[in-house]
């Protein structure tokens, strides 16, 4: 419509009006376009013929009396779709550039990072892809007025383009995390450039090779995010130059080497020390005590050994102190403390600390998580726990505390524990049926798992209305599962395997009111407990809100038969009813348990068929029913076919081409039961609390590293708690 333009554009001239110019126009012009809002938002307001500096997203420059130019296009959120068009780096005037939060796809044209004219450029969570690339060497303003880049959260892959950034002289931020990069880290020639460069992220990357100690120039860098990347070797001395850090963070990379103390001390600003998942060794140097603005250190799954450093009690900053999957010895009480009043996070599981809990410990009152599992400590709870009214996960397990009814009684006080992991201790303690447990009012998961502890399963507990998991396996618990199970409305996880437990499975286990709801809704807190799943040798990560509903009441003495009403615990993933002593036909109402994707009914002394239409169960990848009193033919078709011939061994009287039994052979002979119970007890689920994972105080303190990441090779360190 030029007639049009034409006009806008005499009235403009007309009225002293500022406009955008034709020029401008036109290189916009693609971005209407790229809207998927149909008729509403940015098409109806991009219309043809009307002045651009009146578009939403569109900011000018407001001279009275000359054209205007576009300053701002800040189009973030905008549901965009297609790619971005060069023209936008021929814009005269542009200097903030945000379409952050789009779906855009293709690359990043060239010259838009080689404008002359933009300060602020954010195109983060896209999805763009492809490399980052090298602008012409020829433009000479190529990106001088840059000082903000955020091209985090895309695809971009290749090697970080160098010599484009080096010109950047006045580049304050560069945010390239959360993308497929590759190559070495990139050249820190840009701080001899720009002398203010203050803040790099390239986290989440594949960056590999060695930290280059050109970084040591970076005068003015005050944050460095480089983890979850490839990089190997040592930390270089250079780098402890850059005095103005504040944020050093490299975890889940190849570094090793020791923390240099006399190198450490140069970063006196320093705040958060981050070097988890490395394989660093070596102790903690004493002369951390003098950085005294550090709230946070996390040191977590490397190799490091020795005593703790007295002088960490002097760092009276700290909110998180994250030891946990090294070798550190000694008494935790080396260090005092008492002056650590802002502590909200002490993590040094899987270490080899002895004693007993310190006491200064207890003056922490804002302590919210304190992990202290596999270890060596002993002796008793001091009431004085109850001073940490903060305290909302506890983690004891696997050490030697002993006397479990004090333990109860002091901490069915604790208000605000949700999470509560005891078991690997109280070494053949009774657990009293002690009426007077009462609180945990808010407790959600309760692990008193592999003590063994002895007595029946204590009634207290089914006045845990919060209660989402419960972990008692492998204790010596005798009676019979109690019919108030039913009660318990938020409890999905019931892992009751290895006791003595006997009688029927109460019908009332099938009225469990979360396993009957289709969906499992967890109230964790997901910053609070977040828990990594091994399904077999393999880990797998859960969210807490997908963590499977699991019934597991295997190698106990159950008898009777399979409650028929099992079928209405539509949520269940997992039923693991092996080893026990039940006997009658597997229930057709089993083919209800739609989700199902564990089913172990192995060792017990079922009779009949095998229920045709398991088949229909789509999801079942494991199946165990071996070693019963089966008969008839093993259906096929399906996926039944692909389980192997040991999911049905041990049923004389099961047929089919997998067990080299013709159905139509007419001497199928009724062969006495041959197997032994030796409870082939399998591993199902391995679930280590909280190794993983700081307990994320802070929003951004859990770290989750790719499955292909280092995190998991220092799993050979990681002592699991055997939760089967
Ligand atoms: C871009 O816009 C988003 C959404 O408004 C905002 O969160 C982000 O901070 C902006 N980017 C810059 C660099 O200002
Ligand atoms: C991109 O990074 C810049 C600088 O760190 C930041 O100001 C901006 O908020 C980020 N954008 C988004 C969408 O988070
Ligand atoms: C970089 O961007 C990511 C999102 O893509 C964000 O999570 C991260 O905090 C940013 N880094 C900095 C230093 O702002
Ligand atoms: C990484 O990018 C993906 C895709 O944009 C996004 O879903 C995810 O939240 C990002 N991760 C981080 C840590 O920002
Ligand atoms: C730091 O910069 C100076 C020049 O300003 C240079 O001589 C030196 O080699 C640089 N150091 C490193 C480690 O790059
Ligand atoms: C990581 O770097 C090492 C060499 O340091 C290399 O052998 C390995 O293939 C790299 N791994 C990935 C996933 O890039
Ligand atoms: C930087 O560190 C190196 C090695 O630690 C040292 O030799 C050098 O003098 C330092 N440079 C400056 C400018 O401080
Ligand atoms: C810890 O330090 C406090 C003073 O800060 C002191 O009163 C207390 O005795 C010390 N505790 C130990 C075990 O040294
Ligand atoms: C206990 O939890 C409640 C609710 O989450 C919170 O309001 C309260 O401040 C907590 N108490 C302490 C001492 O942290
Ligand atoms: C266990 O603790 C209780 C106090 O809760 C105490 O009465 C009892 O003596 C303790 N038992 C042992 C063996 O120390
Ligand atoms: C069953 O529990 C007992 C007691 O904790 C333990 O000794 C035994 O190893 C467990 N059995 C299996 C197969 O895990
Ligand atoms: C299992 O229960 C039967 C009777 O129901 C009893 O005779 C047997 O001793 C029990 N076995 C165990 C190991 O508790």
């Amino acid at each position: 419509m030029p007639t049009l333009c034409l006009l806008v554009l005499m009235l403009c001239s007309a009225y002293f009006i500022s406009c955008c110019t034709d020029h401008e126009r036109n290189c916009l012009h693609f971005l209407a376009g790229l809207s998927q809002d149909g008729h509403g938002g940015l098409a109806a307001s991009w219309r043809h013929g009307t002045d651009c500096c009146s578009w939403e997203g569109i900011t000018c420059s407001s001279t009275v009396g000359k054209a205007a130019t576009i300053t701002d296009i800040l189009l973030a959120s905008k549901k965009l779709e297609g790619s971005i068009s060069p023209s936008l780096g021929s814009l005269p005037g542009l200097q903030r550039l945000n379409l952050s939060h789009n779906s855009l796809s293709g690359g990043l044209p060239a010259d838009i990072m080689s404008s002359g004219s933009i300060v602020i450029l954010d195109i983060s969570f896209n999805l763009l892809n492809g490399d980052l690339q090298d602008s012409p060497s020829s433009s000479s303003a190529s990106g001088r007025r840059i000082q903000v880049i955020n091209v985090s959260s895309n695809s971009f892959s290749g090697r970080f383009p160098s010599s484009s950034w080096e010109k950047m002289e006045n580049l304050l931020v560069l945010n390239a995390s959360n993308n497929s990069f590759t190559g070495p880290m990139p050249s820190f020639l840009i701080c001899i450039r720009s002398s203010s460069f203050a803040v790099l992220d390239i986290s989440y990357n594949h960056f590999s090779g060695d930290v280059p100690p050109e970084i040591g120039n970076c005068s003015s860098l005050r944050l460095l995010k480089a983890g979850h990347n490839n990089l190997s070797g040592t930390v270089p001395d250079e780098l402890f130059n850059a005095t103005s850090l504040e944020h050093l963070s490299f975890p889940a990379n190849d570094l090793h080497g020791v923390l240099d103390g006399a190198a450490i001390i140069k970063l006196r600003n320093l705040v958060v020390l981050d070097l988890g998942f490395n394989i660093f060794s070596g102790n903690i140097p004493d002369s951390i005590g003098r950085l005294k603005r550090l709230e946070e250190i996390h040191l977590n799954h490397n190799s490091m050994a020795g005593e703790l450093a007295p002088a960490l009690g002097s760092c009276t900053n700290l909110k998180a102190l994250n030891l946990g999957s090294n070798y550190f010895s000694g008494e935790l009480g080396k260090v005092n403390f008492s002056k650590l009043s802002g502590l909200k996070s002490l993590h040094v599981s899987y270490n080899s600390f002895t004693g007993t809990i310190p006491e200064s410990i207890y003056t922490c009152s804002n302590l919210n998580a304190l992990q202290l599992s596999f270890n060596k400590f002993h002796g008793q709870l001091s009431f004085r726990i109850a001073n940490l009214k903060s305290l909302t996960y506890l983690s004891l397990a696997e050490n030697s505390f002993t006397n479990i009814s004090n333990t109860l009684q002091i901490l069915k006080s604790s208000r605000n524990l949700t999470t509560l992991l005891i078991g690997g201790n109280f070494r053949d303690e009774e657990i009293s049926d002690d009426k007077t447990v009462d609180g945990f009012e808010n407790l959600k998961v309760l692990a008193m798992e592999n003590c063994p502890l002895f007595g029946n399963i204590p009634i207290w507990i089914s006045k845990l209305k919060n209660l989402e998991m419960l972990f008692l396996f492998n204790n010596y618990l005798s009676g019979s599962i109690p019919v108030w199970v039913s009660i318990l409305n938020s409890l999905f996880y019931l892992d009751l395997a290895n006791n003595s437990l006997s009688g029927e499975i109460p019908a009332e286990l099938t009225e469990m009111p979360m396993l009957r709801s289709e969906r499992v809704t967890s109230h964790l807190d997901i910053k609070i407990l977040e828990l990594p799943v091994y399904t077999g040798p393999s880990p797998k990560y859960f969210t807490v809100s997908d963590f499977p509903a699991v019934m597991i009441l295997e190698n106990n003495n159950l008898t009777g038969v399979i409650p028929t009403e099992i079928g209405q615990l539509k949520s269940l993933l997992s039923l693991i009813l092996g080893s026990n002593n039940l006997h009658g036909e597997i229930s057709e109402t089993i083919l209800d348990l739609t989700n199902l994707e564990i089913l172990d009914l192995s060792n017990n002394h079922l009779t009949g068929t095998i229920p045709a239409d398991l088949n229909n169960l789509n999801f079942l990848s494991e199946l165990n029913v071996s070693n019963n009193d089966l008969q008839g033919p093993v259906p096929t078709g399906g996926h039944l076919d692909t389980f192997p011939r040991s999911s049905f061994d041990g049923n004389p009287r099961l047929c089919g081409h997998m067990l080299d039994q013709d159905c139509d052979d007419p001497v199928i002979v009724d062969v006495p039961q041959g197997s032994s119970r030796q409870g082939g007890y399998k591993a199902i689920f391995v679930i280590a609390f909280g190794a993983f994972f700081g307990v994320g105080v802070f929003t951004n303190l859990s770290i989750t590293p790719k499955p292909d990441k280092n995190g998991f090779k220092s799993l050979r360190d990681i002592p699991q708690t055997r939760f089967h």
